[in-house]
């Protein structure tokens, strides 16, 4: 009797704990969603997250002496940084410092946001203890609330594209005219919004992105557009389509970043990336 009292009181225990875990599991995030507008606090700590997320919406404007081109950060990195396969910032948090083969060493967030401004923004790095960099991390860190340490969020980066795929840029410059141009222009310069930014941000030329940022590999590109190109109508092209699209767009003319050349200095450099 005492036994058997002993073995189901253990076993409750069992229950009790897999139960704690599994209520546990169910407040942890790993899906890509914003944390409720609610949950910005009163205080410094709310004006670093509200000043951070302006920073990323508006970059060009508000950061002229660190952005060289038309970009804002939100022109990848879609809604905020809170758009699945869209490199997503939610759980970015908690991921670096991460080694990088571009790199080849361990990067920190600091880094990683700065190579972002070298090479998407065509521009100056942030200083790091500059209030900027401080509130882009703040906004960052909030958008991260509730994933676990650690875990990247189910949508990292852009998601997945056939890349054994051989891009043909002909093709490309067709499918460039059919499903882009009516909105990034016939010849990839975008359209302006007035004096600051743009509706449509370029695709090449001098305010677009350099050839050592991530969008100008053709597979990179190609996974971007492929989940969330034309815009609101993700999905829609083939791979083959993406990546002609891309192999087309990525080579057209634009600002050189000559640091590339030190880029994956342990020597696994990817087939697409530029030389
Ligand atoms: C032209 C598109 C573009 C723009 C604009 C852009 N990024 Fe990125 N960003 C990328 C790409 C592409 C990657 C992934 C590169 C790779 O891993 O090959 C990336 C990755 C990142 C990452 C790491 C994401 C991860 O999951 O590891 C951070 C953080 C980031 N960008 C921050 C920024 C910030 C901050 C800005 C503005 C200063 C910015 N980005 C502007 C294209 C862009
Ligand atoms: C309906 C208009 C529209 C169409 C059509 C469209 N885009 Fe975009 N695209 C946008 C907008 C707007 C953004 C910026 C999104 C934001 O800031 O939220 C964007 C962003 C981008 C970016 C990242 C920012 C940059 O300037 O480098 C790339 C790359 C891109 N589009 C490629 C394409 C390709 C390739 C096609 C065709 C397959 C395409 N787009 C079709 C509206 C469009």
């Amino acid at each position: 009797m005492l036994a058997k009292l002993t073995k189901y009181r253990f076993s409750a225990f069992i229950a009790a704990a897999f139960f704690v875990c599994d209520a546990g599991a169910q407040t942890a995030v790993t899906e890509v969603q914003a944390p409720p507008e609610s949950s910005i606090p009163a205080g410094p700590r709310g004006v670093a997250i509200q000043e951070g997320r302006k920073l990323m919406n508006e970059t060009h404007q508000r950061l002229p002496k660190n952005v060289g081109n038309g970009l804002n950060c939100t022109n990848c990195h879609l809604a905020g940084g809170a758009t699945a396969n869209a490199s997503p910032w939610v759980g970015i948090w908690g991921v670096f410092p991460e080694y990088r083969s571009r790199s080849g060493k361990l990067i920190s967030l600091q880094e990683r946001i700065n190579d972002c401004f070298e090479r998407s923004m065509n521009g100056k790095p942030l200083p790091y203890t500059s209030a900027e960099m401080t509130n882009i991390l703040a906004y960052m860190q909030w958008l991260s609330s509730g994933v676990p340490t650690g875990v990247s969020v189910k949508g990292r980066g852009f998601g997945p594209v056939d890349q054994k795929l051989k891009a043909d840029p002909n093709h490309g410059k067709q499918v460039y005219a059919d499903k882009c141009a009516s909105c990034h222009g016939a010849d990839g310069s975008g359209m302006k919004n007035g004096e600051h930014g743009y509706t449509f941000p370029p695709l090449w030329g001098a305010n677009s992105f350099n050839d050592g940022a991530g969008m100008a590999r053709t597979y990179t590109a190609a996974a971007f557009v492929k989940h969330n190109m034309p815009l609101g109508q993700g999905g829609t092209l083939t791979d083959q389509e993406a990546v002609d699209v891309a192999g087309f767009f990525t080579h057209q003319p634009r600002p050189v970043y000559p640091g590339k050349s030190h880029d994956w200095p342990l020597g696994d450099k990817p087939k697409d990336a530029r030389s």
